[in-house]
């Protein structure tokens, strides 16, 4: 995310939807859906997104391309001498709770690749699919082996500066995601008891509505737009001022809601079709989907392929993560990139293996970032943008393409009273349910 190469159009968006498409969608927004009641949460999670977090995406790379400057630098730039810059410490410490058990995950998928190409899990019943699962999670040293390989392929990335490559590659790579889950959406529909599924994906039960349900939306909601952290300020200073921010904050939120939309409609039918719990929790993804490919022509190629490809897609999420601590530790102690890169890169390495070692704290990490952390980040950012700025600078910025931006005065609204109330009541509500269950 060193920058200087995001200068058009499609780069900032690749780069921004790059961060945002990752685990978040095929992993996490399934497994969490399944555990709040399936389609109460895809309800909330839709509406968050659209009236909460859009907005705030946009916020977040208007301050970026108004101030030039990557996040920490870029509240000093605008508000001098402010306290604001906090928000850039707490998107710090964010990013390496994230990436200390994100990385796991990632390495879970590297491990399904080899072991599709090695054909281990060929012809298995869906017990033994979920017993391969139970034996590489709860097995630390296999874990922590799968994850240094990711650390240190996202390491050599950010080390070197080679966003560019990653980037092209990207471009390519991705669509070939989303059409693979495309035919395996096909082959899920066609289960033997796919129409269970949906329904519980697709059909609210207003019984299900809980605290926690809604506070785990939001949080789901920010996790997978990497809202609240300042990632999207630092890619908003790339956007070139010919591009209207609002066209783009939609595009990358309709990505990025497409991959977690369709994973979860791959997913459910599965989960019905084998007898599979829907809050089975953070190895969903992977007592599932084997089940489908084992029922496809081909399918231990398609499945090595797959999870390459979701390595691939939360590398270049984890690739923004490490660059948020890579670049507070190269500002705040004056030591260089690479040095910087290695720092962090063993720091979440030690961190890692506490998550690897304790389920508890794996699931802690995760909850607390994505429901606590993110959703306080992004009020600051909200705060500062809504209270903080004069009004006429965002306008200024967001009619920069020469365009008028026709839903500024609500959106104003919104950013001034009702995201900050909504994030309070949401945050009080849900942490108290959390603390009390
Ligand atoms: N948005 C990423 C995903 O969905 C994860 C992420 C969170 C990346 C926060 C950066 C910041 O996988």
């Amino acid at each position: 995310m060193s920058g200087e190469k995001f200068t058009s159009k499609t780069g900032a968006i690749a780069a921004a939807a790059g961060s945002a498409v990752g685990l978040g969608n095929v992993w996490r927004f399934p497994y969490v859906a399944g555990e709040d009641g399936g389609a109460i949460f895809l309800f909330f999670y839709v509406l968050f997104t659209v009236a909460i977090s859009i907005p705030m995406l946009i916020c977040e790379f208007s301050i970026g391309r108004m101030s030039g400057k990557p996040v920490t630098g870029a509240f000093q730039a605008l508000r001098p001498g402010g306290r604001w810059q906090a928000i850039g410490v707490i998107g710090m410490l964010t990013a390496f709770i994230i990436l200390s058990y994100y990385n796991i995950v990632s390495g879970w998928t590297v491990y399904y690749s080899v072991a599709s190409v090695g054909g281990w899990l060929s012809g298995l019943s869906g017990d033994e699919v979920a017993q391969v699962f139970s034996g590489v999670s709860s097995d630390p040293v296999r874990s922590l082996i799968w994850m240094c390989v990711v650390i240190g392929a996202v390491a050599f990335v950010v080390a070197k500066g080679v966003a560019s490559g990653i980037e092209k590659y990207s471009k390519i790579l991705m669509p070939l995601l989303f059409l693979l889950i495309i035919v395996m959406l096909v082959r899920s529909l066609f289960l033997d008891g796919a129409a269970e599924g949906l329904k519980f994906y697709l059909k609210p039960d207003v019984s299900k509505v809980t605290a926690k349900a809604i506070f785990d939306a939001l949080g789901q909601s920010f996790f997978s737009l990497s809202i609240g952290m300042g990632i999207m300020t630092t890619y908003g200073a790339y956007i070139p001022k010919s591009q209207g921010l609002g066209g783009m904050a939609a595009r990358v939120a309709m990505l990025d809601f497409l991959v977690a939309f369709l994973s979860g409609a791959v997913i459910f039918p599965c989960v019905f079709a084998f007898g599979i719990a829907p809050d089975e929790g953070p190895g969903l993804v992977f007592v599932t989907l084997p089940n489908i490919f084992n029922q496809m022509a081909f399918g231990q190629v398609f499945q090595a392929f797959f999870f390459f490809l979701l390595m691939v897609a939360a590398i270049t999420s984890s690739i923004s993560l490490l660059e948020v601590v890579v670049a507070f530790l190269k500002e705040s102690f004056a030591i260089g990139r690479k040095k910087s890169t290695v720092v962090a890169s063993v720091a979440v390495l030690l961190f890692g293996v506490a998550c690897a070692l304790s389920p508890a704290v794996f699931n802690v990490f995760d909850k607390v970032t994505a429901n606590v952390m993110m959703p306080l980040g992004a009020l600051a950012v909200v705060l500062f943008v809504g209270w903080g700025l004069p009004p006429k600078r965002l306008r200024d910025e967001l009619e920069a393409d020469g365009r008028p931006f026709r839903v500024f005065r609500s959106m104003l609204f919104m950013v001034r009273y009702v995201i900050p109330l909504a994030i309070a009541v949401i945050f009080v509500n849900g942490l108290y349910a959390w603390l009390c269950a």
